[in-house]
């Protein structure tokens, strides 16, 4: 079975250790850790009645996931990272519908979409198929991906560009007033946190009355662990939120048979952790030192090759139960990975208006994870990374996310001022 590398979901977390417990996983134990999601298709038995679009997007957006993990990592030195690039470019897929000439196009690449590979179209329907496979309520891993937009009440949508984000998207259409940007805010964050599980309260803040739109995709999933973690050998340990910082955690233990392999290339450990169904999770430790190594050389050839060369062996496994919040600003990456126009003044989204007269002025990810076992009568809660409630069951893990692109009027000077972009309509 060919699974979608990365395709829908990648986890990334970066834990900065100088030394790990003893006993950690491989024999010089020490390093940094990264968590891939993966999951295998359950479209599968449909091949060759249909095109699996999805399989053809999955390289660019392996890529595109890749080449933000790289931004985001040298931009925040040292700290825990995790984000998820599917729901940044889900969302500017659809942002790209209402885009036009240079705007598109930078978006288009920024995505690492190369258009004379691939048709715009099998780009929209790859998504399209992917949002559906992943919402399949088949799939054993509890999976919820959606999109939303918020539309201010005298915006005249094209109905082509409402018609392609409902049929290709499932975007949900709400009208809103942003010139009470109080009701506008509460109304946001109301369907976000609905649609987090209540996990994510504060979705967007200090809207201004020149937002016309806001575009959302957020992502729910959640899973157990094909085998549960033993609370009972869990075990204090150190952790490394950041290069300077040590807090005690608890880590979850299990010795057992896992797939598992040491790159010589990259001086890094690779081991799958299943969940039930079919999906699994990676986790990466570059040796010592080798933290930059490993990422410059992440690539979907890179995982695609570890995928083959996985042993099964017996290991003692270490992971920090963790759940923590974060968000970031991802405006300034996205401008240097190429996507630059359509933040300024030359931003042409004439595709959902008609005029080039919106441009976005925010991108926002915001995240909630939490990694645990099973309930423990231990009172955590003095430990800054951990909750001192955790799931019960046999151990899961869940992550919430979520993307706004906050799209603005342009001000209307500057449309006087720059007249020839009303005559730039194509
Ligand atoms: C896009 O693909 C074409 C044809 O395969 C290739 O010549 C070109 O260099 C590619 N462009 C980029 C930016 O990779
Ligand atoms: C947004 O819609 C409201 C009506 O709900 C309108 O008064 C306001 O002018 C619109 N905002 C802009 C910037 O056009
Ligand atoms: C939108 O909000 C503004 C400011 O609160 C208010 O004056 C206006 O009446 C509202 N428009 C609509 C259509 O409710
Ligand atoms: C904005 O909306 C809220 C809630 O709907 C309302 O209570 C408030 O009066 C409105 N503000 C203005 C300025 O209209
Ligand atoms: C760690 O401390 C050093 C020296 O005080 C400082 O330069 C660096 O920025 C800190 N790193 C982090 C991630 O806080
Ligand atoms: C390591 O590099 C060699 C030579 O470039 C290559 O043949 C081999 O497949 C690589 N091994 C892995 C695990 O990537
Ligand atoms: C822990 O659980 C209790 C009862 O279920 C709940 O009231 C409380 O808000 C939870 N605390 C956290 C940090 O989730």
């Amino acid at each position: 079975m060919k699974p979608i590398y990365l395709s829908w979901l990648l986890i990334v977390l970066q834990v900065c250790c100088q030394h790990h417990p003893r006993d950690n996983i491989g024999p010089d134990g020490h390093g940094d850790k990264i968590i891939f999601e993966d999951q295998d298709s359950p479209l599968e038995e449909e091949q060759g009645k249909k095109t699996t679009y999805y399989e053809k997007i999955a390289p660019n957006n392996a890529d595109f996931a890749f080449r933000f993990y790289r931004h985001i990592a040298s931009n925040t030195a040292a700290k825990n990272i995790f984000f998820s690039p599917f729901s940044i470019s889900t969302a500017f897929a659809m942002l790209v519908l209402g885009a036009r000439s240079e705007t598109q196009n930078q978006i288009y690449e920024g995505l690492a979409f190369n258009l004379s590979e691939i048709e715009k179209n099998e780009i929209h329907k790859g998504f399209h198929q992917l949002i559906h496979t992943l919402s399949n309520p088949n799939n054993k891993a509890q999976v919820e991906i959606g999109n939303a937009m918020f539309m201010n009440e005298t915006l005249k949508i094209l109905p082509k560009f409402l018609e392609d984000i409902k049929s290709l998207y499932a975007a949900e259409g709400f009208s809103s007033n942003f010139s009470n940007s109080t009701a506008a805010e509460k109304q946001i964050n109301e369907y976000v946190q609905t649609k987090t599980h209540g996990k994510i309260a504060q979705a967007v803040e200090n809207l201004d009355a020149l937002t016309a739109m806001i575009l959302i995709n957020y992502i729910f999933f959640k899973a157990h662990w094909e085998k549960p973690f033993d609370p009972y050998n869990t075990r204090e340990a150190d952790f490394f939120p950041d290069a300077n910082t040590t807090v005690k955690v608890f880590m979850m233990y299990r010795q057992d048979f896992f797939n598992f392999l040491y790159d010589h290339n990259l001086s890094c450990w690779v081991v799958e952790v299943p969940y039930k169904g079919d999906a699994s999770a990676f986790f990466i430790l570059p040796d010592q030192g080798k933290m930059k190594q490993v990422e410059s050389a992440l690539s979907s050839e890179t995982l695609a090759k570890w995928q083959t060369s996985l042993t099964l062996r017996e290991i003692h496994l270490f992971i920090p139960k963790l759940s923590l919040s974060t968000s970031y600003n991802v405006k300034d990456l996205l401008q240097k990975m190429g996507i630059t126009d359509v933040f300024n003044e030359n931003a042409d989204l004439s595709g959902i208006t008609g005029k080039p007269n919106l441009k976005v002025s925010r991108v926002s990810m915001a995240l909630r994870i939490i990694i645990s076992i099973t309930n423990t009568k231990k009172n955590l809660a003095s430990y800054n990374v951990m909750e001192s409630n955790v799931s019960s069951g046999a151990g899961s893990a869940t992550f919430h996310y979520y993307t706004y692109i906050q799209i603005d009027y342009i001000p209307v000077s500057y449309e006087v001022m720059n007249g020839h972009y009303w005559h730039s309509l194509g």
